[in-house]
């Protein structure tokens, strides 16, 4: 088995008397889409900002790439993050916001063109350049935040909730374009949903979450067949709705 690309090593954030992340460690593998699984507040988007560098830690440390993250400022860093609100810029054409990263990397202007325009097509907006936010659809928006988080051509994306606030149907499309990518493109994605149907059937593990520590590491497989050891992710898995069999039956499967 490979090493790990991604080490969370017993990491700890504070907000004054509030421990959002307690003591978590994780290691993630090449290629591995990965979830993290937890109810609203137990510290997913916290663990996700650190990873990307806009959250200092209290304790611990994060590897990525064997590379220790420690003073490493979010543009210096192997990942990218897509957001549930879809991030974009609204006063920005679409063009604009894809460029964005590259222009703030002084990436020299004969090559930003055609970098944007490759990007565009991988999410199958081409003619969307001059476009703006406002006239764009939420799954096309989406698609444009995925675009500008692969610009710079990080290693590992962070997921966070990155469908969330799309409708059923735009939901299996952004999904399914994810696994393309990852295929296509070698990434490693660390993916935070509630979408037990998505993590069942697109994640590989999955991480379950209380209260800011994590309960159990599990494979996916492992939600299907209900061999869970924790007593609060067996009681996670029973409280939500299940399977949505016709939302896993319009994604694409992980491997
Ligand atoms: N900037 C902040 N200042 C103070 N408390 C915060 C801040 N960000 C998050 N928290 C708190 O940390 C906990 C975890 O939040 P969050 O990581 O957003 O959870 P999740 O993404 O799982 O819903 C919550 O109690 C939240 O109120
Ligand atoms: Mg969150």
């Amino acid at each position: 088995m490979s090493a790990p690309i991604v080490r969370i090593e017993d990491v700890t954030k504070r907000f004054r008397e509030v421990v959002a992340v307690d003591r978590v460690s994780l290691a993630i593998r090449p290629n591995e889409f990965f979830a993290l699984l937890g109810p609203s507040g137990c510290g997913k988007t916290t663990l996700l900002r650190m990873l990307a560098g806009f959250e200092p830690l209290s304790a611990g440390r994060i590897v990525i790439d064997g590379e220790d993250m420690a003073g490493v400022v979010p543009n210096r860093r192997p990942v990218n993050m897509v957001f549930q609100s879809y991030a974009v810029f609204p006063h920005m054409t679409v063009a604009e916001n894809v460029a964005y990263g590259l222009k703030v990397s002084r990436v020299p202007r004969p090559q930003i063109g055609p970098r944007v325009a490759g990007a565009l097509a991988m999410v199958r907006l081409e003619g969307f350049e001059g476009r703006r936010p406002e006239q764009l659809s939420g799954g096309q928006r989406q698609r444009v935040a995925i675009a500008r988080a692969l610009m710079l051509e990080p290693e590992v994306l962070l997921l966070d909730e990155p469908t969330s606030s799309l409708d059923v149907s735009v939901q299996a499309e952004i999904l399914n374009l994810l696994v393309q990518l990852r295929l296509a493109r070698g990434l490693t994605y660390l993916f935070v949903s509630h979408n037990l149907a998505v993590i069942g059937h697109m994640c590989s593990q999955v991480a379950i979450m209380k209260a800011g520590a994590i309960v159990e590491q599990v494979p996916t497989a492992a939600l299907r067949s209900g061999a869970l050891a924790d007593p609060y992710s067996r009681q996670l898995l029973k409280s939500s709705e299940g399977y949505d069999r016709a939302t896993a039956a319009a994604l694409v499967s992980y491997d």
